[in-house]
C-alpha cells in the first residue's frame, strides 16, 4: 500500500501524511526533507545552491537516515531546497532512495511535490493538498513567529508564492496534481477536518 501526498508549500501535507502514516501502520518520508538536507549541506559548505555539480555531489551521497526535521526546517533551508530541486540530476539522485522506501514492507506515505506523478505514479492512493496561499501563510505566520516574533505576514506570503512560482514552473517533476490524484482542499479545514477527510479518500481506495 503506498499513499502519495503533493501539495504546495504550508499546505498541511506534512502533518496529515504523519498521521495518515500512524492510522494506517505504514512507513512515512517527508520527501522535502531530502531536499532540504541537499541544501542545507550547500550552504553549510559556504557553496551555492545554484552550483549543479556540488548540488549533485551532495545528493549522491546524501544518508537519508536521521535527517531532523528540526534542524532543516526554515524558509532559508526552504529557499536553498527548492533551488536544488529544480536541478534535474539532483532529482535522478534521490529518485531511487525514495522509490526503494515507498516498496519496503508494510508501505508507506511519502509526501512532496511529484510523488503521484513521478516517485510512485503506481500509488494506490493519491492526495493533491491544497489551500489559497493566504491561508498557507497565515499558518506558516503562526509557527515562525515562535521563532522570531518579528516576522511580518508579508514577508511569509511572498516567500511562500516565490516557492510556489519556482516549484510550478520548472521543466522537471513540477508541482502538479496527478490525473487521478483527489484534490483535499484544507482552505476552509482545519487539521482534524483535512484528516477525516483523507481517511474517507483512503478507505475508498482500500
Ligand atoms: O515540502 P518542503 O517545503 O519541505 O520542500 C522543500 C522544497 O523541496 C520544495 O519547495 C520543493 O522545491 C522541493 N521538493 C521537491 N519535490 C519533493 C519534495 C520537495 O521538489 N518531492
Amino acid at each position: 500500500m503506498i499513499i502519495a501526498i503533493d501539495g504546495p508549500a504550508a499546505s498541511g501535507k506534512g502533518t496529515l501524511a504523519r498521521r495518515l502514516a500512524r492510522h494506517f501502520g505504514l512507513n512515512h518520508l517527508d520527501t522535502g526533507l531530502l531536499y532540504r538536507a541537499v541544501g542545507q549541506r550547500l550552504r553549510a559548505a559556504g557553496l551555492d545552491p545554484a552550483d549543479e555539480a556540488a548540488a549533485v555531489r551532495m545528493a549522491e551521497t546524501l544518508d537519508p537516515t536521521g535527517l531532523d526535521p528540526e534542524a532543516l526546517s526554515g524558509s532559508a533551508v526552504g529557499e536553498a531546497a527548492s533551488v536544488v530541486a529544480a536541478i534535474p540530476a539532483v532529482r535522478a539522485a534521490l529518485l531511487d532512495l525514495q522509490r526503494r522506501f515507498a516498496h519496503t514492507p508494510p508501505g508507506a506515505v511519502l509526501d512532496g511535490r511529484d510523488i503521484g506523478t513521478v516517485v510512485c505514479p503506481d500509488a494506490e492512493v493519491k492526495l493533491f493538498v491544497t489551500a489559497s496561499a493566504e491561508t498557507r501563510a497565515r499558518r506558516r505566520h503562526v509557527d515562525d513567529l515562535r521563532i522570531d516574533p518579528a516576522t511580518a505576514f508579508e514577508t511569509v506570503l511572498a516567500d511562500i508564492q516565490k516557492r510556489d512560482d519556482r516549484d510550478s514552473s520548472r521543466e522537471v517533476a513540477p508541482l502538479a496534481a496527478a490525473e487521478d490524484a483527489a484534490v483535499l482542499d484544507t482552505t476552509d479545514l482545519d487539521a482534524e477536518g483535512a484528516f477525516r477527510a483523507a481517511v474517507a479518500l483512503v478507505e475508498e481506495a482500500m
